[in-house]
């Protein structure tokens, strides 16, 4: 029977196809039945050819998805679970591998790892499908990271910047803002031609509701969908969530798109496969990780990329989160992620409780090859600056005991303190890049560090006002920035 993936979800279609092809002979079927179902997956007998991860039809109208392969059964991950599924009942092989609908109709939209609506509007009206578990794309067509994706993040596009293909960590500890900052890229991606996909995995339904009401708020739905396996859902559909959101964003990629894919977070994902791993009797190693758990997240990673002009110059950026617990960023998940990644932000429990926000620490954060995507007039402004940023926290420590300080010292001090003041960002308050590159200057012509710290909101304020009239582009030379900033500063220095 020849079934088109597009038609294996539906009974109706199925019937259709079977009916159209039906030729008399002798055909031999292979039909096997539950012998056990709980915790998410169920153990089949009578299956002797099912193949990995090959898609299983009950005839109670369940899925599931075959993970485990012995002798005599095979272990499934169960995708849909019907209230009648119990040991007996009958299980067909379905010869196919799980696939999506994918396609524009999903923008602005809200779905489970299927692609079934969660938004109680009807099915969105896809007319392709993608596998869920895709290949990488190959390296002949893949390009180098070299076009930079704005997060709108002060620190991020000044001295960790990123460019459209990388894979990114955000890392830290709960409650720290990894979601707030990886948001707050996708919202900073309106009108710059980006589709984003956000998938959000094991979180409650409050924490889901508001992502999403950010979203819409912000006017970022517009560009984005939404992958959701919440808290409550199976094991087997939190971890297929990110593989899901992965074959979305790939669809646009092979059409020469700019895509992002934010993965909150991949610890959840982790304990899922674990939990599934367990149950089908994987053997457990470190953590009671399984060993390919490196596998898992390496397999969904290495398929974004920045494609080559030739493969259509579509590109698929990665924003995956990860917790750590008290810090420790040597501990098995994010070790793993750390090293298969282009870079790191790392968000500090210290800095939160400080109130520096976004409590992105400057000195365990890289971006491994995002500087090359970097725009050369920022680049040029922003070269220096972590440098500075590093020694003086350096200084800060050295002197907090007090002590006359040499004037040379304590201007530097003031200097580092005016910068650790402009890196302060609200949340869903995406900065443009002329802002980036009109603070950049203020602050390396030293018209901020005349002024004293209390009144560095204001000068950002003008700063934002001598964008508004229009005169000034990232094009425009370095003079007639600076004449500009200084025009708009005056009056605003006093001692500090
Ligand atoms: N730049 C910011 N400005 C103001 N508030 C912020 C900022 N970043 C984060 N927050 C606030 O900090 C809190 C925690 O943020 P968030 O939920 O993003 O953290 P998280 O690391 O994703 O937490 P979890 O591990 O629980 O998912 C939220 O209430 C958020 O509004
Ligand atoms: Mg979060």
């Amino acid at each position: 029977m020849d079934v088109r993936p597009e038609q294996a979800d539906s009974p109706l279609a199925m019937s259709a196809a079977l009916l159209r092809d039906y030729r008399f002979g002798l055909r031999v079927a292979e039909q096997g039945h539950v012998v056990s179902v709980g915790d998410g997956v169920a153990w089949i007998e009578g299956l002797p050819s099912a193949a990995m991860e090959e898609m299983l039809l009950m005839e109670d109208g369940s899925r599931a998805m075959v993970y485990h392969l012995t002798q005599r059964m095979v272990g499934a991950i169960l995708l849909r679970q019907m209230p009648a599924l119990t040991a007996g009942t009958a299980v067909h092989p379905s010869g196919l591998r799980l696939t999506i609908p994918v396609g524009d109709p999903l923008i602005g939209r809200v779905v489970d790892p299927l692609g079934a609506p969660l938004d109680a509007k009807p099915a969105p009206h896809c007319t392709s499908r993608r596998l869920l578990d895709g290949p990488a794309p190959p390296i002949v067509a893949r390009d180098t990271v070299h076009r930079p994706l704005y997060t709108g993040n002060k620190i991020v596009d000044t001295m960790i910047p990123i460019g459209q293909g990388q894979r990114q960590l955000i890392l830290g500890d709960t409650g720290t803002g990894k979601s707030t900052l990886a948001l707050d890229t996708v919202i900073a991606q309106q009108g710059r031609n980006v589709f984003c996909v956000v998938v959000l995995i094991g979180q409650n339904r409050a924490t889901v509701v508001e992502t999403i009401e950010a979203l819409q708020a912000h006017g970022a739905l517009a560009h984005s969908v939404v992958v959701v396996a919440e808290a409550t859902a199976s094991p087997g559909l939190k971890f297929l969530a990110p593989y899901a959101g992965c074959a979305i964003a790939e669809h646009w990629m092979h059409m020469g798109r700019n895509t992002l894919v934010i993965y909150d977070d991949l610890t959840t994902h982790a304990q899922a496969y674990r939990e599934l791993s367990l149950l089908l009797r994987h053997p457990p190693g470190r953590e009671a990780y399984p060993g390919d758990v490196f596998h898992i997240h390496a397999r969904l990673l290495e398929r974004s990329t920045c494609l080559s002009a030739g493969a259509g110059g579509g590109s698929m950026t990665a924003l995956p989160l990860a917790e750590t617990e008290l810090g420790e960023i040597a501990a098995f998940i994010p070790t793993n992620l750390i090293s298969i990644t282009d870079g790191q932000l790392y968000l500090d429990h210290g800095l939160f409780a400080g109130g520096f926000l976004p409590a992105i620490d400057i000195r365990k954060s890289v971006s491994r090859i995002g500087g090359k995507a970097q725009h050369p007039r920022i680049k040029e402004e922003a070269g220096r600056i972590k440098l500075d940023f590093l020694q003086f926290l350096e200084l800060e420590t050295f002197t907090r005991f007090g002590g006359r300080l040499e004037a040379e010292t304590a201007r530097k001090i003031h200097r580092g303190r005016v910068l650790r003041k402009l890196l302060l960002q609200d949340k869903r308050d995406p900065k443009s890049i002329e802002f980036q590159l009109t603070w950049l200057i203020a602050y390396n012509e030293g018209l901020l560090e005349r002024m004293p710290l209390e009144r560095i909101d204001e000068a950002l304020e003008r700063l934002q006002r001598v964008l508004a009239g229009g005169t000034l582009a990232v094009g425009s030379g370095r003079a007639r920035w600076v004449e500009e900033i200084g025009a708009a500063l005056r009056n605003l220095a006093g001692d500090p």
